[in-house]
Parts: C-alpha cells; structure tokens; sequence
C-alpha cells in the first residue's frame, strides 16, 4: 500500500514505528542513530542494552520512549566493501526485517531512513534503489504506509547528475510549457539508477496529435467523455441542442412551469460523477477495488471513503493517482479529472511532469512519485487525502 518519499528529520516523523540505521551494540552512535537516541532520551540506551545486541541483517524492537512514534525498530545494515559481499542481500533484510517486526507489532506505518547510506558507505543511489524494490515488494500484500525519509541533500545527492536522458527531457518538456526554470541546486537526486527501468526519450515529446493547448488551463472534453454523453445522458431522440446566447439576458421566472422545465431538461446535462466513473473504470480494468488502490499507492480508507461517501471529495493527487493505478490515457485523465472539479495546469511543474508520463503511455506510481519528489512536488496518492 502507500509507499512514500519525504524529507524530513525522521525523529520528527509521524508513524507508528521508525527505523534506526544502528550498531550491533546497539548503544548508539552517530547519524541518525545519535539523532533517534538524543530525542527517545536515556531510557531508549537502557531498553537496547537489555536486548543485548543485533546482527547485521537482523531487526530488533523497542518502545519509542519520548520520540512520537509507538516504536523504534532497530536493525543493522551491512558496512559496504565494495558490493560483492552480500551487501545488496544483507540491506534487503534490514528492510525486510523490520518491516516484518512493525507488522507483527500491529503498526500501520513505518518511516525508514536509508539504511547503510551514512557513515557505514553504501552509495546513495543503489541504498534507494533496494529500499525501494525491498519495501515495494513487502507492501505488494500488505495494508501498511511506508515513508522512506531523505535527511540532507548529502543523502540522495545534490543534482549534477541529474543532467541524464530522464531527467532532461521532463526539464525540456517543462520548460516547454514555459514555466519558471526549476533551481537545480534545489532538486534532491537519485541519480539515474533510481530511475531504472524507465524509457528514456531522445527528445522532449511534443503535442503530437497537433491539438491546441488549452490557453486557459480549462480541461478540454474528451471524446470519451462526449461519447458517454451522447450514449447515456442524451436520449437518443433528442439532438444536443447548443445553449441559447441571447444577445440579452432572458428573464427567467420561477413560477413559470416552462422556465423550470427548460433548466430541467439543461441539468440533464450532468455526467456521471467521478465516484461512478471511477467504479466503472476499474470494472472495466478487470481490477478489484484493492488492486485499484495498491497501483493508485493508496490508503484502503481513502479508497473506502470515495466508495461508500457520496459526499466526499477526493484531493486533485488523490484524483490522479487513482488515474495512474488505473493505467488511464491523458484523455481520460483529463476527464476524471474533470468529474471530480480539477484539471491538469500546463503552469503547474507537478500537472506537466504527470502529462509528460502519460503522453509516454503512463507509468507506475513509484516511478512518478520519485520524480515529483526529485523536482519538489507533492507526491500522488497518500495516507492523508
Ligand atoms: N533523519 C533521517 N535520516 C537521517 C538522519 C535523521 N535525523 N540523520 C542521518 N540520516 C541519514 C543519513 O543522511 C544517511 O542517509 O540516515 C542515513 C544513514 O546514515 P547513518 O546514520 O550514518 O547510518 P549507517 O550508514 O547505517 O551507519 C550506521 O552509524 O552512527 C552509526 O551507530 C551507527 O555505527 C552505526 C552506523
């Protein structure tokens, strides 16, 4: 379920469990180690030294004292040599391990820092990238919010190596839309290897169905959209009639029975609305409402709430992570988006980097989240929305 990057000191996050990159001693130490023993206060040293100790790979639990997290899970990760003594193994089961304890501890969400990536050496980029398979994987049958926290830019190294194909071609494409240029120095980075897996493009894709951009940011009816419209709403005998333009404003009186019957025949108008649309589209997919949240990285209660709360109005990163999991086209993102009263902004960096991942036939989740996460935006689907 929601897998989630933030930046953040990890003392400060909100979960129920947080991970401590330590020490076999278990005693504390330095980096985030020193920083979680600093705010849990002296009775978190205790707690540890009772347990004795923990071996590399392994994970070992203790309550969170003063941090604001129930639990602290400790675990060991490997110190780096040169990656052929079994670190990749060693780190997957740090992840794996402490996933496994939170869950036996009956914790909903758990906030990792990266795990070996400090003072034991592991490089940065390739410490994410098995956090993230390692994590991924775990949560593929699992009801739980992952955060993995970025501390220092130092973590996740500062953007020279941004300049590769990916990353350069979402820059061309934003700039394009003609946007502010992003400060670089401002992008956290996962160099390319987080990024693995992705098609790169040569160039930044352009509106190749020769479609005007909306100059407004106004969302533009899709075919589907007036299909469906035609198909369902309309009856068939009756022609779509263009709204009357009167060159003056025409009277309209409430007690006049032909007034009232010419705004009802109007508000036939209305298009199903986006909890209905969306049922039907996972319907169509073949999903099941749990692999619909899964893909959207969604919390099953957020889901639920959009289901069964007729009310209820889901946030525009809600609207469209739902869109991703589902694997819709830009068009029919567009009108889900529309349904539920939003639109994708061609002046907004984080609308455009998810255009530019839909126009490439959509993405996962993970994926696009590492890129908005990159560029500073705000990530789709989450516990909160
Ligand atoms: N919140 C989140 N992440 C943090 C914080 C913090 N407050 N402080 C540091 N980090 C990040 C670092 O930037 C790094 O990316 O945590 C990651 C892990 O770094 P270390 O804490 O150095 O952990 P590790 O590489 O696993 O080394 C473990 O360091 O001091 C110790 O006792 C510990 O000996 C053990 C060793």
């Amino acid at each position: 379920m929601p897998f989630e990057l933030i930046r953040d000191d990890i003392t400060r996050v909100r979960a129920d469990a947080i991970v401590n990159a330590a020490n076999p001693s278990l005693l504390g130490g330095g980096g985030v180690d020193g920083a979680i023993h600093r705010a849990a206060g002296p009775e978190l040293k205790e707690a540890c030294r009772a347990i004795g100790g923990c071996k590399t790979g392994e994970a070992v639990i203790t309550p969170g004292f003063r941090l604001p997290c129930r639990y602290v899970i400790h675990t060991v990760g490997p110190v780096y040599q040169d990656g052929r003594h079994g670190e990749k193994e060693l780190l997957a089961s740090c992840y794996r391990n402490a996933l496994l304890l939170a869950e036996a501890h009956g914790c909903e969400s758990v906030a990792f820092p990266l795990i070996s990536a400090g003072v034991y050496g592991y490089p940065g980029e390739e410490a994410a990238q098995v956090a993230r398979d390692t994590i991924l994987d775990f949560l593929k049958t699992r009801d739980m919010t992952v955060f993995l926290v970025f501390y220092d830019s130092a973590s996740f190294r500062v953007g020279r190596q941004m300049a590769d194909g990916l990353m350069k071609s979402i820059q061309a494409y934003i700039d394009d839309a003609g946007t502010a240029p992003y400060d670089t120095e401002r992008r956290l980075s996962g160099r390319n290897d987080i990024f693995n897996g992705l098609p790169l493009a040569s160039q930044a894709p352009s509106y190749e169905d020769g479609a005007p951009r909306p100059a407004s940011g106004r969302p533009i009816k899709s075919r589907q959209t007036r299909r469906y419209f035609a198909e369902t709403v309309l009856a068939p005998d009756q022609p779509e009639e263009k709204a009357p333009y009167p060159a003056a404003p025409a009277a309209f009186r409430t007690d006049s029975a032909q007034d009232r019957a010419a705004l009802d025949r109007y508000l036939q108008r209305q298009d199903a609305g986006f909890r209905d649309m969306l049922l039907r589209r996972i319907d169509e997919k073949g999903m099941t409402d749990a692999e619909c949240y899964h893909c959207a990285n969604l919390d099953r209660r957020v889901f639920n709430k959009i289901k069964n709360q007729p009310d209820y109005r889901p946030g525009k990163t809600t609207v469209l992570a739902l869109c991703v999991g589902l694997r819709l086209t830009l068009d029919e993102t567009r009108d889900m988006l529309d349904r539920a009263g939003y639109s994708l902004s061609s002046s907004s960096k984080a609308d455009l980097i998810v255009e530019f991942f839909l126009r490439r036939g959509g993405s996962d989740i993970y994926t696009i989240n590492e890129v908005l996460f990159a560029y500073d935006q705000k990530l789709l689907g989450s516990a909160a929305e």
